[in-house]
Formats: structure tokens, C-alpha cells, sequence
């Protein structure tokens, strides 16, 4: 059975992680083409900034073409400079720590915890006080010389990082917080949703995220000065639009007409999309929980995970194979999973960075194995994938 680009899913194949187009995107979309307003200006791109910010409770929104770019510019604004250092989780996609080296910065990894496998707020405030000093007015790495000058925790899986304890060092060191929200819209954070708690944060609507719009990306703030920044540097930095002054560099960013168009129609089911995904990972949970080998992803009593892909760790020792041993085997039964993300400390752009106290994020690389976590996944496909899991391991025994 294939899955390949631009062919539809064949009878029997459950993806990892699909998009759910069934609201106004067709409608919206037609909208654009019949006004022929396609481009990056138009009605829907500010529907879509207002959509979200609304719903992530920031006084600002800024469309920009991707999550990437959106960290880019964040990084930007929010005054990182080059050679500065900023601390990110060991366990993350790569477009973060990708978005530090951007703007010249370079990153310094921090260890997830073991729990909800979030930055570890302990070793930040740990690194931050005894790797680093204030000299000049200005927070210091012992080790590097290099000035540290912000805190940019990914909220990964669905899952809130605890941001109490980040934004108490934030405001002790004097530390920026840009926020990386790309794979957690939905989330809450003690009651609230995440997007706002931070300085600065950035979405990403890549085709895999809880909505889509193709490609795009948004950032959030309430600081209206670093908005109009984001607005001006995604545009082209335009100073003089008839005359094409630029006083700065600026990026070509910013999100098209068509893609807000299936934006705004997303939004509109954002909350059923995060309540899919919720009953999604109770009905894995209650197959699975008590399986020999199996973790299943925890919600710390402050948080409200969306679940974004449902990850399980799998101990060979006592479950009979390994993840990807097990990934090998639901692929041959027609289900797709992937393993957790190669910490970036160790891969080759990063290695010589400094990484802190880095003990769990390899075990998690080892051990996680998303499962499918489509929205429109249904029950007995869930069951299915869950039989699956249990099969494998039954068969291993
Ligand atoms: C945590 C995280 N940050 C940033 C991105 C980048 O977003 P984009 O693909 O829209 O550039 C992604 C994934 O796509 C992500 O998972």
C-alpha cells in the first residue's frame, strides 16, 4: 500500500497526521479567486491575524509564510543579536535552534524533563545560576564570554512547558521569552491558552499542525512596537512604497490572501479539532496504559494538551522489540508512526554547542514513537492502531 505526494491515502492506510479540511476553506478560497485578490494582501489576512490573536489572547498578530520565518523575525524583534546565546530544549524540531543561528545567536541546550518532556525548568534556572554571570550590566555564560540574552521553550506534542518558572528567571536575568507554539495551538497553560504568556510567540500552520493552511505562520504579541516591527520586516522593510526606499534589510514573508482564506475557515474549527484530539488520546490511553513496556504521555495537572501527535515510549527490555523495531512492523499492518526527533545538541551544525546536563532526551529519542493523531482519525482506527501496538508486542513475547 503507498502513500506518496499528491495521491490520496490508500483504502486501509492510516497516516500519521493529515489535515482536516471540512469547513468554509473551499468557500474562502473561491472567495479570493473570484475577487482575484490571491496575493499577499487582502481581507483574509487580517481576518486570520484577528482570529488568532483573539484566541491566544495577544493584542497582536502578524501572517508570515511559515513557523521558520516567524521564529526568524521573533528572534529579530525581540532584540536577539548576533553572538548573543539563547537557551532551547535539547528535544525540538530543529527550526528553532535553526532560527537562533538566523540571526547569528547560538544556542545553548537545555535537557527536557522526564515527565511531559518539556525544557527542564530546573536546569534553566540551574545553568542560568551557576553557568552564568552578570559583567557590565549584561548576563554572561562562564564558559563562552557570550551574553545571554533569552529563553525560547518549545511546547512540544500538544504539551505546555511549566512557564512560571521561566518567566520568574526571564524577569530575574532579564531575559527575553520568545515562545515556540507551533505544535501546541490550543493548549492551555493553568487556564490559559498558550500564545500570550510569553514576550513574544510563534504558530506555524504546516500541513501536519492541528490547522493548516497549507503552509504559514503567525506570531503573537502584545507589544505593538515589536508587531509593527514584524509587519515592517516580513514586508520587504519598506520605508517609501511608491519609491522603493528601504532603510533596512527586510524579508519577504508574509502569508498570501489564499492560504488566510483556509486560515480563517480553520479557525473556525480549532476547538473541535482540539476536542478530537483529546478523545483521540483517551481512547489510545485506556488501550494502551497498561501495557507491559508502553508509557503514554502524561498531563501535568496544570495543563491542557491538544495531544498534536500521540507519542508513547516503548521499553524493548519489556515490551519484546524496540520503537522503531515496532514502527517497522505497524508500517508493514498499513499504520504510520514516527520516532521523536534526533536531539539537536548532538547532530552536526550543533555539536560543538554547549548542551547542560543532557540526561533524558536521548532516552526519549530512543524510546518515543508517535501514533497516528490525525484529526479525523476515527474510533476504531484508534482501537485498530492500539491492537496493533498490543499485537506486536504480544507476538514478541
Ligand atoms: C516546534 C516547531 N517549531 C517550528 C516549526 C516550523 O514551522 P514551519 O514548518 O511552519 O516552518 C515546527 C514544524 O513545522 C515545529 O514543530
Amino acid at each position: 500500500m503507498v502513500f506518496e505526494p499528491g495521491v490520496p491515502a490508500g483504502e486501509g492506510f492510516i497516516p500519521l497526521c493529515v489535515p482536516e479540511i471540512r469547513g468554509n476553506e473551499w468557500k474562502y478560497i473561491k472567495e479570493c479567486l473570484d475577487t482575484n485578490w490571491v496575493s499577499s494582501v487582502g481581507a483574509f489576512v487580517s481576518r486570520f491575524e484577528q482570529a488568532v490573536s483573539q484566541y491566544v489572547g495577544a493584542k497582536h498578530a502578524v501572517a508570515t509564510v511559515n513557523g521558520t520565518a516567524a521564529l526568524h523575525v521573533a528572534l529579530l524583534v525581540a532584540g536577539i543579536e548576533p553572538d548573543d546565546e539563547v537557551l532551547v530544549p535539547a528535544l525540538t524540531f530543529i527550526a528553532p535552534v535553526n532560527a537562533v543561528r538566523y540571526v547569528g545567536a547560538w544556542p545553548v541546550f537545555i535537557d527536557v524533563e522526564p515527565d511531559y518532556w518539556q525544557i527542564d525548568t530546573a536546569k534553566v534556572a540551574d545553568f542560568l545560576e551557576n553557568e552564568c554571570r552578570f559583567e557590565g550590566g549584561k548576563l554572561r555564560n562562564k564558559a563562552t564570554g557570550r551574553r545571554v540574552s533569552g529563553i525560547l521553550p518549545v511546547h512540544v506534542m500538544g504539551h505546555p512547558c511549566d512557564m512560571e518558572p521561566i518567566l520568574e528567571v526571564a524577569r530575574k536575568y532579564e531575559l527575553v521569552v520568545i515562545e515556540d507554539v507551533a505544535e501546541s495551538l490550543g493548549a492551555k497553560y493553568k487556564g490559559k491558552t498558550l500564545g500570550s504568556l510569553g514576550d513574544i510567540a510563534c504558530l506555524s500552520f504546516n500541513g501536519n499542525k492541528i490547522i493548516t493552511t497549507g503552509g504559514g505562520g503567525m506570531i503573537v504579541t502584545n507589544n505593538q512596537k515589536w508587531a509593527a516591527r514584524t509587519r515592517y520586516l516580513t514586508t520587504q522593510a519598506k520605508d517609501n512604497t511608491l519609491e522603493y526606499v528601504h532603510n533596512e534589510i527586510g524579508y519577504n514573508y508574509r502569508l498570501t490572501n489564499i492560504q488566510a482564506a483556509m486560515g480563517v475557515a480553520q479557525m473556525e474549527k480549532l476547538d473541535e479539532y482540539v476536542e478530537a484530539k483529546r478523545t483521540h488520546a483517551r481512547c489510545y490511553e485506556k488501550a494502551l496504559k497498561d501495557a507491559p513496556g508502553i508509557t503514554v504521555p502524561k498531563e501535568a495537572s496544570w495543563a491542557s494538551s491538544t495531544y498534536w501527535l500521540y507519542t508513547v515510549l516503548v521499553d524493548e527490555a519489556k515490551f519484546g522489540v524496540d520503537s522503531r523495531e515496532l514502527m517497522k512492523r505497524l508500517r508493514a499492518n498499513q499504520i504510520q508512526t514516527r520516532p521523536l526527533w534526533h536531539p539537536a545538541c548532538s547532530l552536526p551544525p550543533y555539536r560543538d554547542c554547549q548542551a547542560f546536563k543532557i540526561e533524558v532526551a536521548d532516552r526519549l529519542y530512543a524510546q518515543g514513537l508517535s501514533l497516528p493523531s490525525s484529526v479525523g482519525l476515527t474510533d476504531k482506527q484508534c482501537e485498530f492502531v492500539a491492537s496493533q501496538v498490543l499485537e506486536c508486542s504480544a507476538a514478541c513475547k
